[in-house]
């Protein structure tokens, strides 16, 4: 084996999400009206990490971010969460990867704890430590005494706050978003934003952020990888707590080109 294999296949054995030399075809490869969403992508994201996705409406995203989650299967190449198969595992995923969509997807037959308790039901939590573990997240979210609320008696803010406690609440080491806040006010999305980050870094989740937004992206992400159709990398940058405002200025100007290019 050469180092550089070598050295690729220990960054992908350690990675929490790896995706190797990803494509997926939708329609028969090659035929009329096939569509290559995605194009030999490589992407490893490490443990820890909170990489936001930025990139255009239909550029591949969901489909990156489907195939991530195990809900389809590439039509080449290799996707790894904490080195099992996504699609073919799904099982041994349960509770181990925790999904917040665009929508806040609850059951509006179920109170807001009653939402929370979904997932630890689907790990068999015992039902005493399911009430109380739903409950604290509750709180820690903003929305003690709303317990007890349908989701019609709450606002759409509230809503999401409550899948996002969903999403906590099961312990999982990896978070999908899908642009779970674009459909909220900016100053209600902005509070979920930096809730949310403190929340990941606190509990040492790794991340996977996906956004339409520029200024959502730098707020999330310690690291940015945008994309161009049909889903290949043009532009990945990380940054920490020293990156300073001048390369923050710099890296969100290269964001804007990179998009526009
Ligand atoms: N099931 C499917 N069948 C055929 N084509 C699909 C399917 N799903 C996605 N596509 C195509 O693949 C491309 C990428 O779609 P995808 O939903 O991943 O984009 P996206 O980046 O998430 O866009 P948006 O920002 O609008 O959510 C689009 O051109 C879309 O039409
Ligand atoms: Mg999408």
């Amino acid at each position: 084996m050469t180092a550089a294999l070598a050295s690729e296949n220990l960054a992908s054995a350690d990675a929490a999400i790896h995706l190797g030399n990803v494509s997926k075809v939708f329609g028969k490869e090659g035929a009329d009206g096939s569509y290559r969403a995605v194009d030999r992508l490589n992407l490893d994201v490490a443990r820890g990490q909170m990489l936001a996705i930025l990139g255009k409406t239909g550029c591949g995203k969901s489909t990156i971010f489907n195939m991530i989650a195990g809900l389809t299967e590439p039509t080449s190449g290799t996707v790894r969460v904490s080195g099992k198969n996504p699609f073919s595992d799904f099982d041994a995923f349960r509770g181990k990867m925790a999904i917040v969509f665009q929508s806040d997807r609850l059951l509006p037959w179920r109170t807001a704890i009653q939402n929370v308790q979904l997932g630890l039901e689907m790990l068999d939590a015992p039902p005493a430590d399911r009430k109380d573990t739903a409950r604290q997240w509750l709180i820690k979210l903003g929305l003690g005494g709303h317990e007890d609320d349908f989701p019609h008696a709450l606002s759409g803010g509230m809503r999401q706050r409550v899948s996002i406690a969903r999403a906590f609440a099961t312990n999982a080491d990896i978070l999908l978003c899908d642009e779970p806040f674009s459909a909220l006010d900016e100053s209600t999305a902005g509070k979920l934003r930096a809730e949310f980050v403190r929340l990941v870094k606190e509990n040492g989740k790794t991340a996977v952020f996906i956004t339409h937004s520029i200024s959502e992206a730098l707020e999330i992400g310690d690291r940015i990888v945008v994309l161009k159709r049909p889903a290949m990398i043009a532009y990945d940058v990380s940054f920490n707590t020293d990156t300073s405002a001048e390369e923050r200025t710099l890296i969100r100007g290269r964001i804007g080109e990179v998009l526009a290019a």
